[in-house]
């Protein structure tokens, strides 16, 4: 699937999408080591590199289900196809000085970003969820202090309607859209488009 872009940009970024429905199969492991050495070269405040990622593959059998399990229901429904599930947690703290690190999600976000553009490329596709049980998360995986789980992450190859009315793969076929640059960019005073985007 590619989108209409306004402007040309790279393969992957037209060609990312976030699939509900996932081929139930496993994915080659150098491909998965690939998109984690994609989140890995992530820019971060002050090189901290405050993202960890709890991880398991379907292969995996009982971690993965332990990952699925932390997920909320609506989400479960249709990432146990996925062939990896990572939970994400960040460091809340700098490494170098121990104050609190205020960029921490956003460097967690460049990693995701990097590993579903990596993704993409690799054939693969990921899917991002914020509907997480955070507390079970913690539970089950013993997240230390000074450290917070956030998001997970599927990653698969995307997959095909089970049949004509399949409601997941119905979700899929939905148009892909996206704010104009206008709401987006603005320059002067917030609010006010910048000319070039206008
Ligand atoms: C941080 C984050 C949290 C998300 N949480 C969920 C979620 O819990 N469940 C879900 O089905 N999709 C979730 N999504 C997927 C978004 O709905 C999806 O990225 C958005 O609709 C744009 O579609 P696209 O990724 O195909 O471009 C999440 C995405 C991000 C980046």
């Amino acid at each position: 699937m590619r989108s209409e872009t306004d402007h040309e940009v790279l393969p992957a970024i037209a060609e990312r999408w976030s699939p509900y429905r996932f081929e139930p199969r496993v994915v080659e492991d150098a491909k998965v080591l690939r998109c984690l050495e994609a989140a890995r070269w992530a820019a971060s405040s002050y090189n901290d590199q405050p993202w960890s990622f709890m991880f398991a593959r379907r292969q995996d059998g009982k971690a993965f289900e332990t990952a699925l399990s932390c997920l909320l229901e609506a989400n479960q429904q249709w990432a146990q196809h996925a062939g990896v599930l990572l939970l994400t947690v960040i460091r809340t703290t700098f490494r170098r000085n121990g104050k609190p690190n205020r960029v921490a999600l956003h460097d967690l976000g460049a990693a995701a970003a990097g590993m579903a553009l990596q993704a993409t490329a690799e054939g693969l596709q990921v899917h991002q969820m914020a509907g997480v049980n955070l507390s079970r998360v913690r539970q089950a995986y013993r997240v230390p202090e000074g450290h917070e789980p956030q998001t997970a992450i599927a990653i698969g190859y995307p997959g095909e309607a089970r049949d004509a009315d399949d409601p997941l793969a119905s979700r899929d076929r939905q148009p892909r859209t996206r704010l104009p640059l206008s709401e987006q960019v603005f320059a002067g005073v917030w609010g006010t488009s910048a000319d070039l985007v206008r």
